[in-house]
């Protein structure tokens, strides 16, 4: 077998172990994906300064995000449909950053339910929530999350309508589920996959089922997403959802400078600069890009994470250095759990983590709290000019 030693290694065993509907739900962006590629491709345009002959010895990665100690600037985002990567795999990713020292984010639209990803843990995790038109929905979340302990509350601002993503519409996964040959073929070439998920109790989606109307299987994603998720949600929509939560708050979604003005202004703790993985807006600039221009016009007043594109711990130093606090990984983490679940969500934390930890080495700095855009070459990095 191939040795698993970086991210592209993972999503390639990923690929080979998740049925197709459920590791394409994760690899695709919306329409011609052109944003999902530069969120990526934008990185590799970004140059290190190499140093040299400087003290490498006792180096840490080590920081903090809202106010919370994490072992190194990188959390997990919160991803739809992480229990159909691998069975139970919210719990087990949650489990591999308690270990790991770094923020879980669980998503609304996750499989494993906010209880139970709290029952399998020991330290309070992040929840991720989207506001639905039943807004009395949306505050019992918030009071579930509030009632496990959770020391975040993420507000995705990006998704009140869904953007299209063609290979869910072609794998049958935004309409209401039928056995269709083509689902049963990409299910019994899977079978470990499907072994381990009979044994499982989590195979829907753990927060809404059970909870609100209309929702019964995975099927039913797309056609609640677009009758459920609220298009009127406004920033006074904040006000109430940031009282009810009481805690600390995130905003995620922000990719325009006047946007984040106003997410200062609701007192929020943090933002995410974000376009969704390059699944929502088809043709935003990508994250990275939109980055410096953002921490220019609010980088003094509110914490700024960013997410989208993060394939390697390069990555999240160059982040770091154009003024990004942290950053979130959402497919690399899927694709180890695909690959080889929490031992492979450990792994892609490890791997992001060695290369980030060497790379900084050999950029001469040995305490990520001093990186700067000094670590870069000027001239190959995106500015707020
Ligand atoms: C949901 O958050 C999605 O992007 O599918």
């Amino acid at each position: 077998m191939t040795q698993l030693l970086t991210i592209a290694d993972l999503k390639e065993q990923a690929q080979r172990k998740v049925p197709k509907m459920f590791f394409d739900y994760a690899d695709s962006g919306s329409w011609t994906e052109g944003t999902y590629r530069a969120n990526e491709s934008d990185f590799q345009k970004i140059k290190f300064r190499q140093r040299v002959a400087v003290d490498m010895s006792n180096r840490t990665l080590a920081t903090t995000m809202i106010g919370e100690d994490v072992s190194m600037p990188v959390a997990i985002a919160p991803t739809g449909l992480t229990g159909m990567q691998w069975a139970d795999g919210e719990i087990l990713a949650a489990q591999a950053c308690e270990e790991a020292g770094v923020p879980f984010t669980l998503s609304t639209m996750s499989i494993c339910s906010i209880e139970a990803v709290a029952a399998a843990t020991t330290k309070p995790f992040w929840f991720q929530l989207y506001v639905m038109r039943d807004r009395e929905f949306a505050g019992s979340l918030i009071d579930r999350a509030k009632a496990v302990g959770c020391s975040a509350l993420v507000l995705t601002l990006d998704l009140q309508i869904m953007g299209q993503r063609h290979k869910d519409i072609r794998n049958g996964l935004s309409t209401p589920s039928g056995f269709s040959l083509q689902r049963i073929w990409q299910l019994v070439t899977r079978p470990a996959w499907c072994f381990r998920m009979a044994r499982s109790k989590n195979k829907t989606f753990g927060n809404i089922v059970g909870h609100a109307e209309g929702v019964s299987d995975m099927g039913s994603l797309g056609a609640w997403t677009t009758e459920q998720f609220d298009p009127r949600l406004s920033w006074d929509d904040v006000a109430w959802i940031k009282e009810r939560w009481g805690g600390k708050l995130i905003l995620k979604g922000i990719l325009d400078p006047e946007d984040a003005k106003l997410a200062v202004k609701t007192g929020a703790d943090a933002i995410i600069v974000s376009n969704h993985g390059g699944r929502q807006l088809d043709g935003a600039c990508s994250s990275i890009e939109a980055l410096p221009e953002i921490v220019e016009a609010v980088g003094k007043d509110i914490e700024v994470h960013m997410d989208g594109g993060i394939r390697s711990g390069q990555d999240v130093l160059k982040a770091v250095a154009l003024g990004a606090k942290g950053v979130y990984i959402g497919r690399p983490f899927l694709y180890g759990l695909g690959a080889k679940g929490k031992e492979g969500v450990a792994l892609s934390l490890d791997i992001i983590r060695s290369e980030m930890d060497v790379t900084l080495a050999l950029c001469g700095k040995r305490d990520i709290k001093d990186v700067d855009r000094m670590l870069l070459k000027e001239g190959t990095y995106p500015t707020s000019k």
